[in-house]
């Protein structure tokens, strides 16, 4: 698996890319490959190139790339059409899966992408409380809409409870209804509370935040915290939902929220994310249920979409099967060990962040338990990246995601790599 060459095709779309496209890309991974096939575990570009694959499309493919039988699953669908907006009945059954799985769930909506369930998930809180400020964790990701964007990747550093807009274009206003505390430190939360307590209407929060794992007691914290106060306690589980447990992050660490808000892996690879909650809360989006200053309204043309309906029901079923969980964390495990392995024998200075469904090397030597101590050395990582490119492995720029279909193979094969890889580093980062 050398990945030197380049295709005349491919440079030719690169090219058309670059000219059609802002920054050549469709705005998601920083570089210009060209996808042209995924099977399993690996991916293929357009100059034949073969990568084994932890982008995993940033995360949905948890079953692996065209796995036969949600391939099937979605052929069969799309065989009797593509969209109704109208009920289907995949898309029933799929809610009524994610309402037997998942702790929180009593009643489920269905969108398109996370970025929607995030910002109509706060909403909601907003909705049900009648107050309107969000609480949310400097680095916590909720999305792309202008609450989502505040403080998810500050460049300067701001006091707490205050926002940093990570976006230009939005109004100056919503920064007055977000405020900002760090991942894992409850005092900081307990004394925004006190002070906020009567315009906040919750919290939301990655339950396992990019990479961070969250302290002992610190979800129950949330959990109490927001109980005691009457705020809602929404998981941000687009990444984590189906990924940590069948329940989600919810079930791993055992502290259910009010709200939480799924996407990536119940979409089967299809656009199909989910607000899902205590059904007194969700029963806002039911113009039937609560009067007509308390309805929210929602519609979307592709929400419950049937064919990605069809392909995330079976990859949910695919996941329920004996083993799937297991084969996860055996994988992540085994790469997660074998680089820090291999970071120790070389002496770079670096951390192996995360749990084994999702991880990566941060360069740093701190010891990690926030937004600001998980900034590690951005070059270093970009080059480590790019030199495992080169060496036929495929991620995003700060994370593997690990499937149920990595084999021990590509586990042997990526840990040559990064051996190879760091040292190559190693002159840069010399400890
Ligand atoms: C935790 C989290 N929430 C929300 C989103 C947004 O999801 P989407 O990209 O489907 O809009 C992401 C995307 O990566 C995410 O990681």
């Amino acid at each position: 698996m050398s990945q030197n060459k380049r295709s005349e095709a491919e440079s030719e779309l690169v090219a058309t890319a670059r000219r059609v496209l802002p920054g050549g890309t469709f705005g998601n991974v920083s570089h210009e490959l060209v996808i042209a096939e995924g099977r399993g575990s690996h991916v293929w570009d357009v100059s034949g190139n073969e990568y084994v694959d932890y982008l995993l499309g940033s995360g949905p493919m948890i079953v692996g790339h065209a796995h036969p039988e949600v391939v099937d699953a979605a052929h069969q669908a799309i065989l009797k059409g593509t969209t109704f907006f109208a009920n289907n009945a995949d898309g029933i059954r799929l809610a009524a899966e994610i309402v037997d799985a998942v702790p929180c769930a009593e009643k489920v909506r269905f969108v398109s992408s996370g970025s929607e369930a995030d910002a109509y998930a706060m909403r909601l809180a907003r909705a049900y409380t009648k107050r309107d400020k969000i609480l949310k964790f400097e680095g916590g990701y909720h999305g792309m809409s202008d609450y989502g964007l505040m403080s998810l990747a500050p460049k300067r550093v701001a006091n707490s409870p205050q926002p940093i807009p990570d976006s230009a274009g939005i109004p100056r206003s919503v920064r007055d209804e977000v405020l900002v505390a760090p991942f894992n430190d409850l005092e900081a939360v307990a004394n925004l509370i006190r002070e906020h307590r009567d315009e906040l209407a919750g919290i939301i929060v990655e339950p396992f935040q990019r990479l961070i794992p969250p302290r002992p007691g610190f979800l129950e914290g949330l959990r109490k915290l927001t109980e005691e106060n009457r705020l809602l306690l929404i998981f941000d589980e687009v990444v984590t939902g189906f990924r940590f447990a069948y329940g989600g992050a919810q079930q791993y660490y055992g502290v259910t929220p009010d709200l939480c808000t799924l996407g990536k892996a119940i979409g089967g690879g299809f656009p199909l994310a989910a607000i899902t909650g205590r059904a007194d809360i969700m029963a806002h989006f039911d113009k039937g249920a609560v009067s007509e200053e308390a309805f929210m309204m929602q519609v979307g043309t592709l929400s419950g979409n049937p064919v990605a309906a069809a392909a995330g029901l079976k990859t949910l079923e695919i996941l329920k099967r004996p083993g799937a969980y297991e084969r996860i964390f055996k994988t992540g495990r085994a790469l997660m060990e074998g680089y820090t392995q291999a970071l120790k024998d070389i002496r770079i200075k670096a951390v192996v962040l995360g749990d084994a469904p999702m991880f990566d090397v941060v360069f740093t030597e701190r010891e990690v338990r926030d937004y600001r101590t998980a900034l590690g050395d951005e070059a270093t990582m970009k080059r480590c990246n790019l030199l495992l490119r080169e060496r036929g492995i495929l991620k995003s720029d700060s994370k593997y995601y690990i499937s149920t279909v990595h084999t021990d193979e590509d586990v042997r094969f990526t840990l040559d790599a990064f051996a190879s890889a760091i040292r190559e580093l190693k002159p840069a980062s010399a400890a």
